[in-house]
């Protein structure tokens, strides 16, 4: 499988462009914006999964390029590594309209994609952003969580992938850190767990 991922991602990225049955498809046509398929390192030991794209990301078809996507680089640079370093990606691949949120139809419609990128990059440690991504890991992976992300954040669960025993890290959505200081030194601390299980 290995030699093969960037096809395996290339041809989740044709699939996607022509995901006529997703309701977010005509939006994205009429606003002439792209879908985010997720970026960095293919053979990544991280991968993070934000919820769903915004209109930054929309328009330019990369995962966290706005005020958000800066908190992540800071956040990573404080654990120094940077985007290359990991494989960044959302569970909703189109932006639901005005920024809401994802709901459930769009996260089924989307998600098989997400869980063909896990399978194909294989990451070790699987860092969610936000409520919706760490929800559909955590059940994906059976991990039993029905607790809210303020108590779970910054934890270290186990989970079986089809490749073998992941690390699974709930983190903070990093637009928390837009609304208080205090969120982003929590984040900063987070983000320390994500370095001492890292092996890059
Ligand atoms: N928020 C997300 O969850 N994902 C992005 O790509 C950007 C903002």
């Amino acid at each position: 499988m290995d030699k093969n991922r960037d096809e395996l991602l290339k041809k989740i990225k044709d699939e996607i462009l022509d995901l006529k049955e997703s309701p977010l498809y005509e939006e994205r046509i009429n606003s002439k914006s792209f879908p985010v398929i997720g970026e960095g390192n293919h053979f990544a030991e991280i991968m993070l999964i934000g919820e769903a794209p915004g209109k930054n990301e929309a328009k330019t078809g990369r995962p966290f390029c706005g005020q958000s996507g800066k908190i992540l680089d800071e956040l990573l640079k404080g654990i120094s590594m940077d985007r290359k370093d990991v494989y960044i990606t959302n569970i909703v691949k189109d932006r639901p309209p005005s920024n809401r949120d994802p709901n459930s139809e769009e996260i089924s419609i989307y998600s098989p994609f997400l869980d063909r990128q896990i399978n194909i990059i294989q990451p070790k440690i699987i860092a969610t952003l936000g409520r919706y991504s760490m929800k559909y890991i955590l059940d994906k992976f059976w991990v039993e969580s029905s607790s809210p992300i303020s108590e779970v954040h910054g934890k270290i669960f186990e989970g079986e992938a089809e490749y073998g025993t992941i690390k699974i890290i709930p983190l903070y959505h990093p637009a928390v850190a837009l609304y208080n200081r205090k969120n982003l030194n929590t984040m900063i601390d987070d983000f320390k767990i994500l370095r001492k299980y890292r092996h890059i």
